[in-house]
């Protein structure tokens, strides 16, 4: 990967984050689940396998610049239920990010678990899939584990794709690796689920400001 010798100077970014989400203009909103959506989790007996329903809220933030390197993005929260509880069941929340000089996508994950990861992937603005992977021990895009997560459920890798479909809703597939002592082989821990909007995505704070001045100059 090769970076601009000047790590200093700032790109001039844009106002309206929405107009330059590129592949991820996609997922700004809210959305819900209609159907239910799948997980496989480990269980002392083996895979234990729900049904779920989620919400996710993804709202445009305003451009972030790390010097050159100009990021726009969608601030996100996701709360799942499962089917049969009404206790939380999976809680998240990160950032999508996109640098539309490279094509990077990044996805950061929180977990209340005391867990916390940086997924990345490439795509251009029309794409329909995009794909993101995490690895335990990479210096750039790793996961990062409490030491008891480390010890008993130790996640070595985290991928998703997500499907852009043509009814406006979105699929995502998320393959989480997991350690477990005692077994041979890795833990798939998968989710699956389809999400269809249910509010249109509000500007980013910075263009409702300007669009704010600008009506009161008109007025
Ligand atoms: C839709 C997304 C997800 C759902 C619904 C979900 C749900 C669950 C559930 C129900 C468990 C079992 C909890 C228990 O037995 O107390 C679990 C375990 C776990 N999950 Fe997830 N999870 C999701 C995504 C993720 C992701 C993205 C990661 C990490 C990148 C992750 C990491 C873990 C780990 C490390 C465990 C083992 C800890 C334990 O069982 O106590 N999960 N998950």
């Amino acid at each position: 990967m090769k970076f601009p010798r000047d790590i200093y100077t700032e790109q001039d970014a844009r106002p309206d984050t929405l107009k330059h989400l590129g592949p991820l203009r996609r997922l700004a909103g809210a959305w819900e689940s209609r159907t239910t959506g799948r997980d496989i989790n480990p269980k002392a007996d083996g895979p234990e396998h729900r049904d779920y329903s989620e919400r996710t809220e993804m709202l445009p933030i305003d451009a972030q610049s790390n010097g050159p390197q100009l990021l726009y993005g969608l601030r996100y929260h996701t709360h799942i239920l499962a089917s049969d509880e009404d206790a939380t069941f999976h809680d998240q929340t990160g950032y999508w990010l996109w640098e539309p000089d490279t094509g990077l996508i990044m996805q950061t994950l929180s977990i209340p678990r005391g867990q916390v990861a940086i997924a990345a992937g490439r795509a251009r603005p029309g794409d329909r899939r995009l794909v993101l992977r995490a690895r335990r021990g990479t210096p750039g895009y790793g996961i990062c584990s409490s030491a008891f997560l480390e010890h008993a459920f130790r996640t070595d890798s985290y991928r998703i794709e997500v499907t852009f479909n043509r009814n406006g809703s979105w699929s995502y597939v998320l393959d989480t690796m997991l350690k477990i002592p005692g077994r041979k082989t890795l833990f798939r821990h998968r989710d699956e689920n389809t999400l269809f909007r249910v509010q249109q995505p509000q500007p980013n704070p910075l263009w409702r400001k300007v669009a704010k001045q600008r009506r009161a100059k008109r007025r």
